[in-house]
């Protein structure tokens, strides 16, 4: 899939990897990019339209997919990370209500959209979706759950013709990594390597210096073997819009 004259949508499109993606995507010539947002959003080139969408609130999700026309690609990049020590349930569904339900939810709204125009999906995971980090541990269980949902939607979506990644990110600097002193990559590094890897049909991304350096013993792997394996049981049934 190139990306020159598709149309786009990032959530969380203001700030961090998300704002680097509508940047990029803008570079690499896309016709149309529209920008989900909380807070109103203003862009220079005329090419974005800013779409209000928390991806918690179903009402945002709904309004923002009447005024979509047309979608080639799907970019769930949305995200919460907080410290917490599984104590508290209510940091856990915090997680879920962003990191999962809303890639879910903004899926859901846009299928049809996506399904017509044999489109891609890219949900923005977390290299700790396989690892978790335990000081993070209600953030890890969140990613996993949102590259599980990847998972599936790529074999159920295979018959459709369309494509869905996960993009296994390790660590990026922006608001969400202020607080940790490690080397980090460059949001608009990752960018350019998120679409492409798109552009090049890798079904799970590994963007950035470290994450690079899972790719090629998780593309060989046995977890990904058993994927492959497991995705063959669906392909006969592919799901309806
Ligand atoms: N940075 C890293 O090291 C790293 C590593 C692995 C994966 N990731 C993933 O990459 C994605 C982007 O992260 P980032 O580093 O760019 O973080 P960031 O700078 O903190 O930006 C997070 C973005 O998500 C938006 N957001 C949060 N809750 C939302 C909601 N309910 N509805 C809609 N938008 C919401 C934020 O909007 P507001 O401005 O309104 O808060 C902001 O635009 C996340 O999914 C994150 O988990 C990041």
């Amino acid at each position: 899939m190139a990306i020159a004259e598709e149309t786009v949508l990032v959530t969380g499109a203001n700030r961090g990897i998300g704002q680097a993606l509508v940047a990029e995507a803008l570079n690499r010539g896309a016709k149309r990019v529209y920008a989900g947002t909380r807070q109103p959003l203003t862009h220079p080139d005329r090419r974005v339209t800013p779409l209000t969408l928390d991806v918690t609130n179903p009402a945002h999700i709904q309004a923002a997919a009447n005024q979509v026309e047309a979608l080639d690609l799907l970019i769930n990049n949305a995200g919460i990370w907080l410290y917490d020590d599984l104590s508290d349930r209510a940091v856990l569904e915090e997680h879920l209500a962003v990191n999962f339900y809303g890639t879910w939810g903004v899926t859901q709204a846009f299928l049809p959209l996506l399904i017509r125009s044999k489109g891609t999906i890219v949900n923005n995971v977390s290299l700790m979706a396989l690892a978790a980090l335990p000081l993070t541990p209600a953030y890890s269980a969140s990613k996993a759950a949102a590259f599980s949902l990847t998972q599936s939607l790529r074999a159920l979506l295979a018959g459709r013709g369309m494509r869905v990644h996960a993009v296994l990110t390790g660590p990026v600097d922006t608001d969400m990594t202020r607080s940790l002193d490690i080397p980090k990559a460059s949001p608009a590094s990752v960018a350019r390597a998120i679409f492409d890897g798109v552009e090049a049909g890798e079904e799970d991304i590994f963007p950035d210096p470290m994450s690079a350096l899972l790719a090629d013993g998780w593309r060989d792997g046995v977890a990904k073997a058993l994927e492959r394996q497991n995705a063959a049981l669906a392909q006969a049934q592919p799901v309806t819009a």
